[in-house]
């Protein structure tokens, strides 16, 4: 795991003044700057890799556009950082002092440009950090007051980027609770384009502080020149693209400074969250493709690990947790071949039992009436059946009727001059992060429940309220507007010293479904749940959003029950497990109502996982034929690394009679390599006419396969849903 701490350690460092060029490099992109000493740094380029003779010509006509305008002299046009310094004034002007280059506590290459005002002890260092092995470049800013009184931050953007106007369209992810991650595509029109986070704690789940630029036109999974930019940060964002009158876009990203102006004391730092920026000249499957192997190799915990097949109880019994329950439940995902169980929500409490959810949260004890064994007694249950066993948490939380609560009420978030305003069940409160004494509480949760369940293979970590009632105790009265900065600060200390005592453990990253993912918190987790919502048909919707950003690996995406808990409706076992095997592959279900048929067809599911897992957790993502287009089907594949695997999956998304759908091409295959394919999870009493026959690459890529729309199987088994699952193997 990387540290995402911004101290940065400074081990070897070379300094330069010069009119230099400053020309950041990935395998296949390149940033391009000029940092003069004395005048304002200047961006020149970015997109596909220069050579240094380009470089250099690049430098030599391009105009560029300052780096990171600052707003004093700068008033009328889009602004990066305003200060207002000690004496009042709110003037703003650095430029460049020098320019070094220096390896992170990672082992990292970063380069920075340091600038300083011209009238004021105000410091600022663009810093650029390129990922070895991948095309992304984290960009961010440290700012630091020289003065000798404190200033005042109340605009602090990560970075600034110009784009060349034409028709750029962008794509980004909006929704709400159990609706995460639809995607969004729209091309820029003039005026302001701001997609921003209040939450103070879920940043996902009604919008994403990740995007996507196409430059060409509209967006194109396959081809096109594209930018990529994800904000690497836990908390409230605001990303604007302006589009003024000038030739280019805006793009400004960073923290959302509103209700948050941030006083610098005087000597102090302050780092924005970096965002990282990639880009592909093949389009935004080009883009997620960078985004994902970055995760991969730097974003991710054990990025190297298989994720384990599991059966998650919360929809299976909800809050009605027993040691009979959980004991059958562990039998039935062993015999069906999973590979992990978890226990979720409703196992603790003492003073206040968890029944549901309004009591008990921070009351992290062992319910005896429930689990009269406890809980260590499950972890060898668990192991005695060959499976792991995971424990579900919420750390950051309590309830007003919780022994934690009636002992601690001041280290809830809320205004001290007020009553608290609660949230789930009617009784949630949020725990005051910035308090050194809670981060010390999350910890000991998260230590006392490892040490007392020796074994404990997985913790899935939740978090379902957002800030209300802005206050904290603990910041004292003139640091009230640093609250949501200090919360998250806190949370990745707290997060921080967890991994450094258990770094082997796998953590599930969940608040309210999907209202976490960002690469700000990632790099602590295995894996993240993308949405309370299980319904297959929606999920290939959420799923294909959200793997615009985030990896297979780390997209937890479970067959439920029929009808689906959340849309009622009712699909084919064989339908859901396709749309949970595109991701990592688990069950959210009570397998006792499941039918005898639908358990073996989810054993031989889960048999035919664990022959793709490996590329779909670790190869790359080629987006087919989107849901969104509207054209009744959805396609997608994965490939590993070497080329000699790849796993396609077809989803029906609609069904009418003498339907006509596209024949599916397919992508990121060797040309010159022949296939052999193999349906997986097949229903159909006959096999598919492609069934176990060859063909080049370069045929599956120019013609594709004819996929039949429905399934041949015995009239009383037909239905409205269909779905497939290829395998591919190079011939050798
Ligand atoms: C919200 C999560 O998203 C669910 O999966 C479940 O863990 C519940 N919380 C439990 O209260």
């Amino acid at each position: 795991m990387r540290s995402t701490l911004p101290a940065m350690l400074l081990l070897a460092a070379a300094t330069t003044a010069s009119a230099a060029p400053v020309h950041i490099t990935t395998p296949a992109t390149s940033l391009l700057l000029e940092a003069t000493e004395g005048a304002a740094p200047v961006i020149l380029y970015y997109g596909a890799r220069l050579t240094d003779a380009d470089a250099a010509s690049v430098a030599a006509v391009e105009k560029g556009h300052n780096a990171y305008p600052a707003y004093g002299l700068i008033t009328q046009t889009p602004t990066a950082i305003s200060i207002t310094h000690a004496d009042g004034d709110m003037t703003l002007d650095p430029a460049v002092v020098s320019t070094d280059t220096y390896t992170d506590a990672d082992g990292l290459p970063v380069t920075a440009i340091r600038m300083r005002d011209r009238k004021y002890p105000v410091d600022i260092a663009l810093c650029y950090r390129a990922y070895p092995g991948t095309d992304v470049i984290d960009t961010w800013t440290e700012i630091t007051n020289g003065e000798r009184r404190p200033v005042t931050l109340s605009r602090y953007a990560s970075a600034y980027l110009p784009v060349r106007r034409g028709d750029v369209w962008l794509s980004h992810l909006a929704g709400s609770w159990a609706n995460e991650a639809n995607l969004v595509q729209e091309p820029l029109r003039p005026g302001v384009k701001s997609i921003v986070n209040n939450d103070g704690t879920r940043n996902s789940q009604t919008s994403h502080g990740e995007i996507m630029l196409s430059l060409d036109g509209r967006p194109d999974d396959r081809a096109g020149r594209t930018i990529g930019a994800a904000l690497e940060y836990g908390g409230n964002y605001r990303i604007d693209l302006v589009t003024d009158d000038s030739e280019h876009h805006s793009l400004l990203a960073g923290i959302n400074e509103a209700n948050s102006p941030y006083t610098l004391a005087r000597g102090e730092t302050f780092a924005t969250p970096p965002l990282a920026l990639t880009y592909s000249d093949r389009g935004t499957g080009g883009v997620s493709r960078n985004l994902h192997r970055w995760a991969r190799r730097y974003k991710l915990a054990h990025p190297e690990r298989d994720r384990k097949i599991l059966l998650n109880s919360w929809e299976g019994v909800y809050f009605d947790i027993n040691e009979q329950g959980m004991h059958a439940m562990m039998d039935d995902i062993a015999s069906m071949g999973g590979e992990l169980f978890v226990m979720d929500d409703g196992w603790f409490g003492g003073k206040y039992p968890r029944n549901n959810d309004s009591t008990s949260l921070g009351d992290w004890t062992v319910d005896t009436t429930k689990l009269p064994s406890g809980t260590a007694a499950l972890v060898d249950y668990a192991a005695s059946k060959g499976i792991g066993f995971g424990i579900w948490i919420e750390p950051e939380m309590t309830n007003t009727q919780s022994e934690l609560y009636e002992k601690h009420p001041d280290w809830i978030v809320r205004s001290a001059n007020r009553e608290p305003v609660t949230g789930r069940g009617g009784t949630q409160l949020v725990l005051d992060m910035a308090n050194p004494a809670v981060q010390d509480h999350v910890v000991k949760v998260v230590d006392d429940i490892i040490a007392a369940n020796p074994g404990l293979d997985y913790i899935k970590w939740d978090a379902n309220m957002g800030i209300s009632n802005h206050g904290s105790t603990y910041l004292g009265a003139d640091r009230q507007s640093h609250l949501y900065i200090e919360w998250h600060r806190g949370l990745i200390k707290a997060l921080d010293r967890i991994r450094k005592a258990h770094p082997d453990i796998t953590i599930q990253l969940c608040a309210s479904g999907g209202g976490r993912p960002n690469y700000a918190l990632l790099p602590y987790f295995d894996e993240f749940w993308v949405s309370d919502n299980t319904d297959a048909l929606q999920r290939v919707y959420m799923q294909w959003g959200t793997g615009y950003f985030f990896p297979a690996i780390a997209m937890a995406s479970h067959i439920s029950s029929k009808p689906n808990h959340q849309t009622f409706r009712t699909t084919p076992v064989k339908y859901r497990a396709d749309v949970a095997m595109s991701g990592r592959l688990g069950m959210e279900i009570q397998p006792k109502d499941m039918t005898d048929e639908e358990k073996d067809f989810c054993r031989r599911a889960i048999a035919d996982y664990k022959l793709i897992r490996p590329v779909v957790q670790h190869g790359d993502l080629y987006r087919l034929l989107s849901p969104y287009d509207g054209h009744g089907a959805a396609s997608l594949m994965y490939v590993d690394e070497p080329r000699d695997e790849a796993v396609v999956f077809w989803y029906k998304t609609e069904t009418f009679h003498n339907q006509h759908l596209p024949r599916v091409t397919l992508d990121g295959l060797d040309p010159d390599r022949s296939y052999t394919v193999t349906e997986l999870t097949r229903i159909d009493n006959e096999p598919l006419p492609f069934e176990g026959r060859a063909f080049t690459g370069r045929y599956l890529m120019e013609n594709g396969l004819e996929i039949p729309y429905t399934h041949k199987v015995d009239y009383h088994k037909l239905n409205d849903w269909s779905s497939r699952v290829l395998r591919l193997q190079a011939v050798k």
